[in-house]
């Protein structure tokens, strides 16, 4: 994003990009989002499109693709094995990544599945700066457990510190000495951590984790599916690599990992995922699992056409005017909805703009949810659809007791070169409303409940009538008006 200086008025950001393919969006009246909110058990993942005006659920698989990655797509070389496709990735994963082998999977999650499988044991204990859902799964799955090593001021949503998402050495060195070196077959850090509001990490925390890694003899996983906009976020606030491209500041942050994992639907394309590494005897302990659960090592359960695609994304993450339009209308978003007062994570992060349920709903207890409930009450009034990030996010203990999460957060996506920044005004404005008229909301419960990721399947209810009262409050306000 050109920094622009603006003659008249206020400073907005800038698109460096036009919109070429357009696709129709319906905003429906608020009698039909209350229907469709109790058809999907009030649950944003149980919505369907054609109820929803705005898609702020997540940005993975819903970036904008650019001209030249539709135009690579035309150039497949469809073959089972030995696809040039496969090379032409496999050339822009070692400039663009800094590794020369290369394991592409279906997403990210099923690198996880091929990491955890391979390295994993019973028992195990993975450090890291913060878990995602589907990377905890995987742990679960193989019976291990995480521990999970930010600094305390991470959560701490209204302070500012540059890089929350870093991991805390002296937790980090504790924890290798409580559990042990063999217990130990990895520490995973997480660029911009998903979790708890799209923070990055620092440069200098990284090469710390190294330190300490090589001190222990331990492999450092990154998981690289927001690495782009992390590398963005060090050009801006890490004094050192101020003067460096994004290129050089993430070959930085790769070469200090053992293996590299991304969800290609968030880095580069809208589909697909990858393992990256330079050590040949790790990238020969993964490799069988490919053709088991993903498919032949040349395309790994991808389409061929999406290969082509992930190849050129990954060289547009070099692109600063591409990689900041999302960290840039995310900094407008929370700084218009701080000025209304509503809590929102500081300082921006990537991702999207993170709400604070618990200011926000401080008079709904977190056993009904906060930010499930702000999630749904915000699609009934405005039809933007964001995710809960909270409670209903985590999982319940080994006795079935829930356990509350850190932070009740309200996710809303800002997908690269998606959204118009009237759009964004629309969904500060709604948001505002909203704060106003909070203590309408009430909490959610359970009322189906699958044991694993129960985010996206539960299905909840509201624990009294508030969402038809706040649907009246919102006509008194709003008249005929969608
Ligand atoms: C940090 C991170 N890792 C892994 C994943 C999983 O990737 P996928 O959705 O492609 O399975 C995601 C998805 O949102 C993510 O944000």
């Amino acid at each position: 994003m050109n920094n622009i200086k603006f003659f008249l008025g206020e400073e907005i950001p800038l698109e460096l990009h036009k919109v070429r393919v357009i696709q129709k969006l319906n905003l429906v009246p608020i009698e039909r989002r209350l229907r469709a909110l109790e058809e999907s058990g009030y649950n944003t993942f149980g919505l369907s499109t054609k109820d929803v005006y705005l898609d702020m659920l997540t940005d993975s698989g819903t970036n904008a693709m650019s001209d030249n990655q539709i135009a690579a797509m035309f150039q497949a070389d469809d073959a089972y094995a030995g696809s040039q496709s496969f090379e032409r990735l496999k050339t822009a994963v070692e400039d663009v990544l800094g590794k020369k082998f290369l394991l592409p999977v279906h997403q990210g999650r099923a690198a996880e599945n091929v990491i955890c499988r391979a390295f994993v044991k019973p028992g195990d204990v993975i450090p890291m700066n913060y878990h995602f859902t589907t990377f905890l799964a995987h742990v679960l799955e193989n019976k291990a457990t995480i521990a999970e090593l930010v600094y305390d001021h991470a959560f701490n949503f209204d302070t500012y510190h540059p890089f929350k998402g870093n991991i805390d050495i002296e937790k980090l060195e504790d924890t290798i000495k409580k559990h042990g070196v063999e217990k130990i077959p990895f520490i995973r850090m997480e660029a911009s951590t998903n979790l708890i509001g799209g923070q990055p990490f620092s440069i200098s925390n990284m090469m710390d984790v190294r330190r300490i890694a090589d001190k222990y003899g331990i492999m450092v996983v990154l998981d690289a599916s927001l690495l782009g906009e992390n590398a963005y976020l060090v050009q801006q606030r890490e004094e050192q690599w101020k003067e460096n491209t994004l290129g050089e500041i993430i070959k930085m942050m790769t070469g200090l990992a053992d293996i590299v994992y991304f969800s290609a639907r968030k880095l580069s394309s809208s589909r697909g995922g990858g393992i990256c590494t330079n050590r040949k005897e790790l990238y020969q302990g993964m490799e069988a699992l490919i053709p088991l659960f993903e498919g032949f090592l040349t395309y790994g359960g991808i389409s061929v056409r999406e290969i082509e695609a992930m190849a050129v994304g990954l060289y547009e993450t070099l692109d600063e005017t591409m990689i900041s339009q999302s960290p840039t209308f995310i900094k407008y978003f929370v700084e218009e909805l701080a000025k209304h007062k509503v809590p929102v994570v500081t300082p921006p992060g990537v991702l999207g703009c993170h709400v604070n349920a618990m200011p926000f709903c401080d008079h709904i207890p977190q056993s009904q949810y906060p930010a499930g409930a702000l999630a749904a009450a915000y699609f009934l009034i405005s039809g933007v659809r964001g995710m809960e990030r909270g409670t209903v996010s985590s999982v319940r203990d080994e006795n079935g007791v829930e356990v509350l999460a850190n932070c009740e957060l309200l996710r809303l996506a800002v997908p690269r070169r998606v959204f118009t920044l009237s759009q964004i005004k629309y969904a500060v404005d709604r948001m505002a409303w909203l704060y106003e008229n909070r203590k309408l909301i009430g909490g959610l419960q359970f009322t189906y409940e699958p044991p694993v990721l129960r985010f996206f399947m539960g299905k909840l209810a509201p624990v009294s009538d508030w969402s038809e009262k706040l649907m009246y409050k919102f006509r008194q306000d709003f008249g005929d008006s969608l």
